[in-house]
């Protein structure tokens, strides 16, 4: 059966295009069908790109990219950072990599892979994410397990999730792993949940 989540997503390509306007910059996304939120942004995706920590000169990693859109914003607010997008699904990858160009980002690159494997030997200043809830508690501990393994001193990961649909207890994950945990922020249910390594 083929999910947002899989390596080849089966079925037809039928391809969408639509803007988003936040934090005062506006992207072009092109999208289509087997990819996640295909025809719109997604909520928790609004809700993290309203209240993710973004330093210019960052070295980051937007983890499960989609068709691209928190990297894409990453970038633009931190001209002289840099940005990682890695996704299991070609699909995404594709239209991530189509993203960068459509919006001029020349700071990032599109790597396909399974979780941390295309950052391996890899820190960054963040790490920011969507998590792909659907495929199960063990992947989204994992990414917030292994996740200090690729941070820098005091480097933070950044996700979005439903408070009441499981982020109560990814959040809980978090402050077992991570010596510092915050919420930045919550709308419609969703939070914005960081965890920052020591120094
Ligand atoms: C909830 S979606 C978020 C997509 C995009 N960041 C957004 O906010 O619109 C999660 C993404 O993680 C990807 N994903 C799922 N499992 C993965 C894995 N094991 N390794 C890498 N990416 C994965 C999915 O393909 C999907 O694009």
């Amino acid at each position: 059966m083929s999910h947002y989540y899989s390596e080849f997503p089966s079925g037809s390509f039928k391809k969408y295009r639509f803007r988003v306007r936040v934090r005062g910059i506006e992207v072009i996304i092109e999208s289509a069908s087997g990819v996640f939120s295909a025809r719109r942004l997604d909520k928790g995706t609004e809700v993290l790109l309203n209240y993710m920590i973004v330093k210019d000169g960052w070295r980051m990693l937007d983890l499960g990219c989609g068709y691209g859109i928190i990297g894409i914003v990453a970038a633009k607010l931190a001209p002289r950072g840099y940005v990682i997008l890695t996704d299991i699904n070609k699909r995404a990858v594709m239209l991530a990599k189509r993203n960068l160009a459509l919006n001029r980002v020349h700071n990032a690159e599109v790597r396909w892979g399974d979780l941390y494997e295309p950052v391996r030997n890899e820190t960054f200043d963040t790490i920011i994410t969507n998590p792909p809830q659907a495929t199960g508690m063990k992947i989204l501990e994992r990414i917030i397990v292994e996740a200090p393994r690729y941070l820098k001193p005091d480097g933070i990961l950044q996700f979005v999730a439903r408070h009441r649909k499981g982020g109560r207890r990814l959040f809980e994950i978090l402050s077992n792993v991570f010596p510092e945990v915050e919420t930045l922020g919550s709308r419609s249910g969703y939070r914005v949940y960081a965890g920052k390594v020591g120094s």
